[in-house]
């Protein structure tokens, strides 16, 4: 037997087995670091009982499909056919899925024969969680020990509040299991760990909250197995006020309170609920509810339906309530996370840097520090960038903050608010909060590489020329276009790819525009901006 048959043979018997062959790295990469965040575990679901989606009298009328984990056959109080679904109105609460429409429009291409994927990036938000707050309907029922509800509402008298706070929930596991099963399917080859005596463990990484390292976790077990730490060394980075991670840049530059936009939005909350709120107090004696417990009402139909499978509170609403909802939460976020937030670009660059990094296989530039921490990005081992496979695991926040730093012009929205009516008018369709990070949500970038120019009105598979790069992004399992629509210098293309070249050099442009410093330390006013940055002037 020649060494390299020996060396095959000893891959394959650590494949095979499920038995750690290979030295455990754990003292160089530990996986239990503390730094978790407060949560507490709910109490388990009893979905069989809890739900009556299906007839409970008479002789049905259609045939029940049992819930597959998560009740959805629930719609608005008043839903008719072609309404979206609720569940994809969720906002950042929505369970995953992908976007019901293309990101402006533009629709997916297979790769031309010439071309080959040499490189994924992709970043990934944890999956259903619990509520980070508590509840305040339990205070209300609390309140009024003499309150009876009827209808639609008599559950309310013996209604009682899953305990569960912060944890990524069940259901999350799962998501965030499935998505590793969908990369290694999509990206698997690319790695090509079970053939290479060579092969070096990929680095994947993580926040050390416990909803984002469990999901990197899950998604490690779907896509090695379960022996995955025999592949992968999972890096996982302090996530607590005071310390650097490009995956949690909050700790270092919170968000600026936007109070303008708080206040929009609290009005609104008041006002959007006004005749459901009228409609539940029908349905109530002995106690009033106000517009709180019913926003409250709306916000457990999310949260329960994330981590118990199914709650009755989702069909009080209307079709309009969910629609409304979903407007809100995009206004909100705006102010708070995107090009509305003065400290948006800051938080987002360190991962973009890191991109760049990656992306042209050079160490990080230590001269372009903002949110890392170098403890880990001036070491080769902890910040490699000479992988085919990237998978980094954050949240939502994050993502939208890397969005807003790419600077992509599709996700620009000019607001118009009626105070006196409480309504908030978006310009852009594309700024859908649910799509853009629903729990498990993720972002992908594929360099492509080309032996000719694949014609950027995709009209045949090449055209005369040299070898080509080019960087194609996927939102969720759909193309986000990062051609001339989203990114000036970058060409128009139907596919929305950019070639790559002009891609990095935009991707080093952005460093400056961010202005980390000033963004995060600098002393300027909270007014809302419109460029993810303070104004200047
Ligand atoms: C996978 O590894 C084998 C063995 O080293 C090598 O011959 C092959 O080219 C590699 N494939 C890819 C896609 O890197
Ligand atoms: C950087 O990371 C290391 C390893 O987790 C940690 O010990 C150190 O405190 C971190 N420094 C900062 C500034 O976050
Ligand atoms: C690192 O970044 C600085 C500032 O942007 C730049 O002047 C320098 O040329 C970069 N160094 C390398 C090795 O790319
Ligand atoms: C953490 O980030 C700050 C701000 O960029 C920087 O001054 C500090 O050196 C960083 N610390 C580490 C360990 O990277």
């Amino acid at each position: 037997m020649t060494v390299s048959n020996l060396l095959s043979y000893a891959l394959l018997a650590l494949v095979a087995s499920s038995q750690p062959i290979l030295i455990k790295r754990d003292d160089e990469f530990p996986t239990s670091i503390g730094y978790l965040g407060t949560f507490t575990t709910g109490s388990a679901p009893f979905l069989a009982q809890t739900d009556d989606a299906a007839a409970v009298t008479g002789t049905p009328t259609s045939s029940y499909t049992m819930p597959q984990p998560l009740e959805t056959n629930i719609q608005g109080s008043d839903s008719s056919a072609g309404d979206k679904n609720i569940f994809e109105l969720m906002g950042t609460y929505s369970p995953y899925h992908v976007p019901s429409s293309p990101w402006d429009n533009v629709y997916d291409y297979a790769l031309p024969n010439q071309c080959r994927i040499v490189q994924a990036h992709s970043l990934s938000r944890h999956g259903s969680r619990y509520d980070t707050s508590e509840s305040k309907l339990p205070a209300w029922i609390k309140a009024n020990p003499g309150f009876t509800a009827s209808g639609d509402l008599e559950f309310l008298n013996t209604w009682s509040l899953n305990n569960g706070l912060a944890e990524l929930g069940t259901y999350g596991n799962q998501q965030l299991f499935d998505q590793g099963v969908n990369m290694f399917f999509r990206y698997g080859a690319l790695l090509n760990y079970t053939s290479n005596p060579d092969y070096k463990k990929v680095v994947a990484r993580a926040t050390s909250l416990e909803r984002v390292t469990s999901s990197a976790e899950y998604f490690l077990n779907g896509f090695f197995g379960l022996n995955w730490q025999n592949f992968a060394d999972l890096e996982v980075q302090i996530q607590q006020t005071g310390f650097n991670s490009t995956l949690y840049p909050d700790s270092i530059c919170p968000a600026k309170t936007i109070s303008e936009a708080d206040d929009i939005s609290s009005s609104f909350e008041h006002t959007y609920l006004h005749s459901t709120k009228k409609n539940l107090n029908n349905l109530v004696s002995g106690a009033q509810l106000s517009n709180k417990e019913v926003f409250s009402m709306q916000r457990l139909c999310t949260f329960e339906t994330n981590t118990l499978g199914y709650s009755k509170f989702c069909n009080l609403f209307t079709q309009e309530d969910w629609q409304n909802w979903e407007v809100l939460k995009a206004y909100k976020y705006y102010y708070e996370n995107g090009y509305g937030n003065p400290t948006s670009k800051a938080r987002g660059i360190g991962w973009i840097d890191e991109f760049a990094s990656r992306l042209t296989g050079k160490p990080f530039n230590t001269s372009k520090l903002t949110s890392q921490n170098l403890t880990f990005d001036s070491d080769s081992s902890y910040f490699p960038v000479d992988q085919n496979l990237y998978l980094d695991f954050s949240h939502d926040t994050v993502i939208v903050n890397i969005l807003t730093a790419l600077d992509l012009d599709i996700f620009k929205v000019n607001y118009q608010v009626d105070k006196k009516q409480g309504t908030i008018q978006s310009d852009n369709d594309n700024w859908r909060v649910s799509d853009i990070v629903p729990f498990a949500g993720h972002l992908v970038f594929e360099v492509i590489e080309c032996d000719e120019p694949v014609p950027s009105d995709r009209s045949a598979e090449s055209q005369q020329g040299q070898t080509i790069k080019y960087v194609h992004a996927l939102l969720n399992d759909r193309t986000l276009p990062l051609d001339q629509r989203s990114i000036s210098s970058c060409a128009e293309r139907a596919d929305g790819w950019c070639e790559f070249n002009t891609f990095v050099s935009y991707l080093e442009s952005l460093h400056d525009e961010a202005m980390f410093d000033y963004s995060c330390y600098g002393s300027y006013s909270s007014d809302p901006v419109t460029n993810g940055v303070p104004s200047t002037s």
